[in-house]
């Protein structure tokens, strides 16, 4: 339930009721949180509103419609507050019991959305570069998924490009690599030898043509090498507990819809030749920055990046009939995806909403993209095997003895909710060591508060205490609580819809505090606790640990039995 939205609807429907009013509401009462609740739960400016066009002052407007609000079977009391703010308060079975008042809340719409994220490139290891289109797209597709919606995950790998051409050459040089470990150098001292060696480069480009036209030769090494790639990929996902993508199908995969795109570009005229390439240019009589032409085909005859794009974009919309494509890379893409949206547009294959969410960049102290002590880029191994290095420290110190299997679910808690609670699109600083305090704003937190409310309601099966929800007298660190847990939907809805899930992570965040605080005014199985107290403390944990053990597996953590 969408306490905001439930509210608004059934102020709403009250105002509707007075003659003056019914005709000058606008269409969402707006609901809001006081800073302090000590007026209120909720309050709305609606009398504010509706001052001009009735010709009265706000507070008259709002003694006027106070009865009304009063009315409603979940309110308490309705106050006015200054010059004519409205304050509601909610009963507190309503709170306890928000299902006794069969609200039925509609549903949303349910979509089909896309996802392309991951997307990685065969033969490179996975770096600290692919860690927030990893996590933030896992979550993502989570959130998606827990609103109703259908969701399809695409990893849209490289691995029909340049890259691969570049690889095979070595190969075919150098011979297949005799340990899985040595696969991830090809890539890297391949470019570097293209860098310096013009006939190097054009030998790759000509092995990329030869591949993508169907040389046998080259195809044998790519099935040989592309699954030992792949093995690697996945060993590090399952690492970080995401969930396996719907579809593995990249750049190569897509080639296959490249004909009938390059049919589409054809009849509607929109390829131009452009020194031995084709090219779409897709820039507009509007645009002020550079709008370069998008690729279609190398002046070698090469498949390009944007054209596999418009080839998954083919596939996608003609196969799954998404509503949405929603894209998840680094922001240096932005105009990639500007220009082959535009194509995809001017095509005529845009029947989906076509979105890219550019993310920021993780970056050191300095402000420079994170490197380690040594100077390289960390892999996502060695982030993860830092970060636990810092959290069996941490324990350490204090003196706790936390099994292997511990240390790595408060590492991935902790590496994971800090890439989650920053906004995306912004850069953020990576620090080791603030990453895994166990207080504060970090996964470790989380993770404790939640170890903390497992072992209240293990002890208390033990005990036979029995939860209930009779007794609604409340203290306010319960109703605080309990006001929290209910806005757990909204968040989830702004965050689907906002493609942002920081705010996931953050109402993690605040509602680990107000449990905490809850805890610490409120003890449940301390002795002298009366029972009926008791048993309501009780149901208030068992909601709280269930909205809390939710938010915690839509971020992928998992959670330990002790630390
Ligand atoms: N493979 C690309 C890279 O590593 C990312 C692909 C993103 N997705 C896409 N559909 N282009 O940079």
């Amino acid at each position: 339930m969408n306490v905001y939205k439930v509210i608004s609807d059934n102020v709403k429907s009250k105002l509707m009721e007075i003659d003056d009013v019914a005709d000058i509401l606008p269409s969402d009462v707006a609901i809001e949180t006081p800073k302090i609740r000590d007026f209120g739960d909720f309050s709305t400016n609606v009398a504010m509103m509706l001052a001009r066009p009735l010709k009265k002052s706000p507070r008259d407007i709002a003694e006027m419609i106070l009865p009304k609000i009063s009315e409603i079977p979940f309110v308490e009391k309705v106050t006015v507050a200054g010059p004519g703010f409205i304050n509601i308060t909610l009963k507190n079975d309503f709170l306890m019991s928000p299902g006794k008042y069969n609200i039925v809340a509609e549903k949303p719409k349910s979509l089909t959305i896309d996802m392309d994220y991951g997307s990685y490139n065969i033969g490179k290891a996975l770096h600290i570069g692919h860690l927030r289109t990893t996590v933030v797209g896992d979550t993502f597709n989570r959130i998606a998924r827990a609103l109703g919606h259908k969701t399809k995950s695409y990893n849209h790998m490289g691995d029909w490009g340049r890259p691969m051409g570049l690889i095979i050459a070595w190969i075919l040089e150098y011979g297949m690599p005799k340990n899985a470990d040595d696969i991830n150098v090809i890539y890297p001292a391949s470019t570097a030898r293209a860098k310096e060696d013009k006939a190097w480069l054009e030998h790759a480009l000509r092995v990329t043509f030869e591949l993508q036209n169907g040389n046998a030769e080259y195809l044998k090494i790519y099935n040989e090498f592309a699954p030992m790639s792949l093995k690697q990929i996945s060993d590090i996902l399952v690492r970080l507990n995401i969930l396996p993508f719907d579809e593995n199908k990249g750049e190569r995969l897509v080639a296959e819809y490249v004909p009938a795109v390059q049919k589409i570009l054809d009849e509607k005229n929109l390829i131009v030749h452009d020194d031995g390439a084709d090219v779409i240019p897709v820039k507009l009589d509007t645009d002020t920055a550079p709008m370069p032409p998008v690729m279609w085909r190398s002046s070698v005859g090469n498949q390009t990046y944007a054209a596999a794009d418009l080839a998954a974009i083919y596939y996608r919309t003609t196969t799954d009939n998404p509503d949405d494509i929603v894209y998840f890379t680094d922001s240096r893409q932005n105009l990639h995806f500007t220009q082959v949206f535009r194509a995809a547009k001017m095509a005529g294959m845009d029947s989906a909403n076509l979105q890219h969410i550019g993310f920021g960049t993780i970056t050191g102290a300095d402000g420079k993209p994170f490197k380690t002590r040594d100077g390289d880029v960390p892999s996502l191994h060695q982030m993860l095997d830092m970060v636990a290095d810092s959290v069996r420290k941490r324990a350490e110190e204090s003196g706790k003895k936390l099994s292997d299997e511990t240390v790595e679910m408060i590492a991935l808690a902790a590496l994971k909710f800090n890439d989650l609670m920053h906004d995306v699109k912004s850069d953020y600083v990576f620090d080791v060591d603030s990453v895994t305090q166990f207080e504060g704003r970090t996964g470790p937190y989380i993770l404790y508060t939640a170890v903390r409310l497992n072992a209240v309601t293990n002890k208390a099966a033990d005990m036979g205490v029995v939860a209930s929800a009779d007794r609604v007298e409340l203290e306010p660190a319960e109703r605080n609580l309990l006001l929290r847990l209910m806005d757990f939907e909204r968040v989830l809805e702004n965050a689907f819809t906002r493609r942002a899930t920081d705010l996931l992570a953050n109402y993690t965040y605040d509602l680990a505090q107000d449990i905490n605080t809850f805890y610490h005014h409120c003890p449940i199985l301390r002795d002298d606790v009366v029972s009926d107290v008791r048993a309501t403390r009780l149901y208030i944990v068992n909601m709280a640990r269930e909205t809390l053990l939710r938010a915690i597996d839509l971020m992928g953590l998992r959670v330990p039995e002790s630390m």
